[in-house]
């Protein structure tokens, strides 16, 4: 039996939406845990497609396919072209929840007293990777929760149809946006749930991935 998943897409980094040709939408995402995430999954041996947003870091391996995006509609199309052929999804991303209804084709001159931007959501990536999800296939979703944490993280596993979802903390010491260490807990379909220890990022995605192998050997 082949615990890690053979080819996996993971999503990472945040998603940028444009207000104007110089301005957009963002949010402090670095993409550290994703690319620590692709990186174990290909050392594991899983051929891996990383899509990801705007960020600063590089990785090579030869398992790894690296799609770069900037919109959370583009990290849309790419993730439902990807995710058929594979068996496994980890959406670490943090894609935006809305995105400009319009995008002004010239710089917004400063010059008015206030401004409103009309904002349309994004699609929801996870929703639909979720919906389309087959019987072999196992889906890991992320959650970043400020208040009833687990309570939430839950619904957002069943709303979704994930098969685990990672609790990120943001009130922890060390763990987060920047941070080379993350502080997670884990709940899986079953309503299993582990708390981990403050680790370096590389360690997490261990952690995850062995999460997901019991979860891909339960359905083989
Ligand atoms: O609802 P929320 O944004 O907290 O959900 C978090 C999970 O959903 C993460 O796994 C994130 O990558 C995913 N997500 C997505 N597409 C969106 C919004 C969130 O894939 N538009």
């Amino acid at each position: 039996c082949q615990p890690t998943p053979r080819r996996c897409l993971v999503t990472a980094g945040p998603t940028y939406e444009a207000i104007d040709p110089v301005r957009f939408i963002g949010n402090h995402s670095t993409g550290k845990m994703g690319f620590a995430l692709a990186a174990e999954a290909a050392q594991q041996g899983a051929e891996v497609v990383l899509i990801t947003g705007p960020v600063q870091l590089h990785i090579q391996h030869p398992n790894i396919t690296r799609i770069d995006v900037v919109s959370a509609q583009q990290m849309f199309e790419a993730a439902m072209q990807e995710f058929p052929s594979c068996d496994a999804a980890i959406l670490s991303a943090a894609v935006a929840d809305f995105t400009p209804t319009v995008v002004a084709n010239k710089k917004i001159k400063e010059k008015q007293s206030s401004l409103t931007i009309e904002l349309t959501p994004t699609p929801d990536i996870a929703m639909h990777i979720g919906a389309i999800k087959q019987p072999h296939q196992v889906v890991c979703g992320f959650a970043l929760e400020t208040h009833n944490a687990l309570e939430h993280a839950q619904a957002k596993l069943s709303k979704k149809n994930f098969d685990c979802i990672v609790l990120n903390s943001l009130t922890d010491q060390g763990a987060g946006f920047g941070y080379d260490t993350n502080k997670i807990t884990i709940i899986d379909v079953t309503g299993k749930t582990v708390e981990y220890e403050l680790k370096k990022k590389t360690e997490v995605a261990k952690d995850i991935l062995l999460i997901l192998a019991t979860l891909i050997q339960t359905k083989n």
